[in-house]
């Protein structure tokens, strides 16, 4: 029988933090890192997967339900109940993973697994689906069999990826614009600090993150934050001081998500730089899903002569972004790295990233 492979990207996203379960927008790039899934269909009414990272042999059944399956292939299994859930065909066969986006640091290897495992079950069964239903599908599985409540940021662009390019999202219709995002013709590179911390507790922050936004919306009497962008004084309309902040850090990363394209396009990283400065504050103070410890990362960047610096992903950990003239990268890098083991600190891993193109089936 023949072996379908297919391959997605895990992602940066550059600014625009916890927007997309609000419709509101975010940036995105897809990573030039990968997850590769090869699936040969074998007839069987079972799906075994072997890792290159995990190793070999878990196995689950096209009919396993939410709580069946565990650990990191309830991710592949997500995927399958959610495609037969949406009527799609499923087989059965061996799925060896091979993943070279770094797990667990906020750059979306859980997307890549996913947008991989579903494109190579597509072309095995000669299915056809438009990127928005695959990332809709994924992201079906990820929320109602991981049962991890996340947005469709991570999905999207890993589908819709291209090299050197940013992908300015509206979540209020799924709309993806590309937008030119080419640090080094600015003699600029794109700097990731990944702090190696491990994200304790972080699902239930996200989740009592979201909470809050659809309290802010209730209160305000709309279905979403989105309808009260460009609102004036909409925010003293919250109660809940708590509440008032988290959406106050949607509204304004909002708008700076959309002056941060406008400020690409123009080749202006001076203004990126800035934009991204303030959006890691408003994640400290008024979102609250940053640590001492990515704080001072981001900090430490921007002391040492980064334009900006700000944590990407959903918080509490992974990797903070920094864009940083392309002569300074090395003693940036040392210098960072110094003040995080000063700090006492796990020491991180640094490098440098493209944007790189979306997934595909070989
Ligand atoms: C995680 C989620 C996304 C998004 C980000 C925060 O990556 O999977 O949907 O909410 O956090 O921006």
């Amino acid at each position: 029988m023949n072996t379908f492979v297919a391959q997605a990207p895990g992602r940066i996203n550059l600014i625009g933090e916890h927007t997309d379960y609000n419709l509101g927008f975010s940036m995105p790039i897809a990573l030039e890192e990968r997850t590769t899934v090869r699936f040969s269909p074998d007839g069987s009414d079972r799906i075994t997967l072997r890792s290159n990272e995990k190793g070999g042999g878990i196995s689950f059944a096209l009919t396993a339900r939410p709580g069946d399956v565990d650990g990191w292939s309830a991710y592949p299994a997500g995927v399958v109940w959610a495609l037969a859930g949406s009527g799609h065909p499923v087989v059965g066969g061996t799925m060896e993973v091979s993943s070279g986006v770094p797990i667990g640091a906020g750059l979306s290897s859980s997307a890549a697994l996913e947008c991989a495992v579903l494109l190579a079950m597509n072309a095995a069964t000669d299915t056809n689906l438009d990127r928005i239903d695959v990332a809709r599908i994924a992201q079906r599985g990820e929320n109602d069999f991981v049962g991890a409540p996340t947005g469709l940021m991570d999905q999207l662009a890993s589908l819709h990826g291209e090299v050197d390019r940013a992908l300015l999202i509206d979540f209020d219709d799924s709309s993806v614009r590309p937008v030119v995002f080419d640090p080094a013709a600015n003699g600029l590179a794109l700097l990731v600090v990944n702090s190696n911390a491990a994200h304790q507790h972080s699902t239930g922050e996200y989740a009592s993150r979201r909470e809050s936004c659809t309290r802010a919306a209730h209160a305000l009497g709309l279905g979403s934050l989105r309808r009260a962008q460009g609102v004036e004084g909409v925010l003293d309309r919250i109660e809940d001081e708590v509440d008032r902040r988290r959406a106050r850090h949607i509204l304004t990363e909002n708008q700076r998500v959309l002056d941060c394209a406008a400020a690409m396009s123009a080749g202006d990283f001076r203004r990126v730089g800035d934009l991204m400065i303030r959006s890691h504050a408003s994640m400290r103070d008024d979102f609250e899903i940053t640590t001492p410890h990515i704080d001072l990362i981001a900090e430490s960047l921007v002391e040492h002569g980064a334009l900006g610096a700000r944590m990407t992903g959903g918080g509490f950990g992974g990797c903070v972004i920094s864009v940083v003239p392309v002569a300074d990268v090395s003693a940036v890098s040392d210098a960072v790295t110094r003040d995080i083991a000063d700090g006492g600190f796990p020491a991180p891993t640094v490098f440098t990233a493209r944007a790189g193109a979306g997934a595909s089936v070989k």
